[in-house]
This record gives structure tokens, sequence and C-alpha cells, in this order.
């Protein structure tokens, strides 16, 4: 059976997924609560944190060129990375302490020189497609081989809208901030091609001023 995936997004009140400031206290405090066993996350956004929130790239150590030993109850994190954006920058996941693990998705393009680059320090990493990565062959990958039944996708809007338009995803957990981005928003859903229906399954008012809604599919 392939996971259970909730797609979990910080948005302004116009859809936005950037230009305003997430309350990120707030943000992973419910992805906590969702105790998934995988984080997917795409390499644009976690380029983008690396360059906003973690200051200057350390340099790498002797012990990033090993997989950390952490509890077995902490999430994978699994990077959909094919042309390798996260070279050397990858070592600053792997030092994250809420992370089991980093499992890095690449296709038979991605670069030679990066997969020695991940051979080197000992990542798993799984070639699941020809050009991008085959969604629904690295959902039965994290099933079978890691045991994943439960995904929290943390994403961007590419990703987001992929897994939305292959019918992945099982229910839309949104934290809405009282902020309107106007013309310069990045809409969550813009690229979504088919209508979805949704139910209401909860909202909560948090610190007075945010709103957590989660939607599931109607079947
Ligand atoms: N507010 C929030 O909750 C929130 C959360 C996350 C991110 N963000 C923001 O969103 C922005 C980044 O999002 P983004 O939309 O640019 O990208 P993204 O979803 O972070 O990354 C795109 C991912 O989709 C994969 N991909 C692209 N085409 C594919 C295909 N045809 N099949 C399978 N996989 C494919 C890419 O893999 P390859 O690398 O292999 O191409 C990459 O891993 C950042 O500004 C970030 O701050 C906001």
């Amino acid at each position: 059976m392939l996971p259970k995936i909730i797609l979990h997004n910080s948005i302004s009140l116009d859809g936005s997924l950037t230009n305003f400031e997430v309350n990120m206290g707030l943000h992973y405090q419910i992805a906590g609560k969702y105790n998934a066993d995988a984080r997917l996350i795409g390499s644009n956004t976690i380029k983008v944190g690396i360059e906003l929130f973690g200051g200057d790239v350390p340099p790498e150590e002797k012990k990033d060129f090993e997989k950390p030993e952490r509890s077995g109850n902490l999430p994978y994190w699994v990077i959909p990375d094919t042309k390798g954006i996260l070279k050397g920058l990858l070592h600053t996941c792997r030092r994250f302490e809420y992370c089991k693990g980093i499992i890095v998705l690449i296709s038979e393009e991605t670069p030679e020189e990066y997969v020695r680059h991940l051979k080197e320090r000992d990542y798993d990493y799984h070639v699941v497609g020809k050009r991008h990565i085959d969604l629904k062959k690295s959902l039965e990958l994290l099933s079978e081989k890691y045991s994943v039944s439960t995904i929290l996708a943390d994403t961007g809007r590419i990703l987001g809208n992929l897994l939305l338009n292959h019918g992945f995803v099982s229910e839309i957990s949104l934290l809405v901030h009282p902020v309107i981005v106007g013309n310069k928003s990045y809409n969550i859903f813009s690229n979504v091609n088919k209508n979805i229906k949704l139910k209401l399954r909860k909202k909560e008012t948090l610190e007075k001023k945010y709103l957590w809604l989660v939607y599931a599919f109607e079947n």
C-alpha cells in the first residue's frame, strides 16, 4: 500500500506560500503532531531554507561523511534532487537533530559527479526515474524498503501540486497567517490541473490570530 500523504503548508490569507513571515514554531509544532515516518521536501525548499535561515554553510567535517545514529521514532527526510542542486549543502540537513536520516531520490539523468558525492558520504540514494523522479515508484520504495506509512509533505508548490495532480495526497493541513501578500503571491495551488473536492476535518484558532485548517479528500 502507498503511504498516506499529508500536505502541510503555511499560507497567507490570499494563499501565498512565500513573501511573508512564517511562524516557524507553529508550523513545525503542527507538523510534529502527525508523527510521520518521513518528511518529503522539495530540493528548492531545502535550498531556499538554507539560504534564508541557515546562515553561512559550515564546511564539511569528518562526521558529515557518516550516517548519524538517531532514534527510530524520528522521521526520515526524503528529498528529490535529480539535478544535484544540494551538492555541498546536504550535510546541513544531516546534522539536524530531528532528522533520522536523509534519503535522496535521483534519476538516470542525475550527474555522475553528484552520485559520487552521495556515495562518498554514505547517503541513502535511489534512482527512481528517467529524468525526474517517478512519484509512484518513490512512494512504493519508501513503503517497501523503509516501512514508511505516513509522509508529511512540507514542500513548495511544484512538488505539492504534482502530488495533488497524481491523487497521492490524503489530507491538506494549512496554517493560515493573518497577512495578505497581494501581487507578490506564490499561490499554493496554482499548478493544480483539476477540481478537487474536500471536506473540512478540523479548524482551530491558534494564538488568537492563526487558523489551522485540515481538509480531507472526498472518496
Ligand atoms: N509556506 C510554506 O509552508 C512553504 C513550505 C515549503 C516551501 N515553501 C517555499 O516554496 C518555495 C520552494 O518551492 P518550489 O515550488 O520552488 O519547489 P519545491 O516543491 O520545493 O521543489 C520542487 C521539487 O519538485 C521536484 N520535481 C520537479 N518536477 C518534477 C517532476 N516532473 N516529477 C517529480 N518531481 C519533480 C524537484 O525535484 P528535482 O530537484 O529532481 O528537479 C524538487 O524536489 C520556497 O520559496 C520555499 O520557501 C513554503
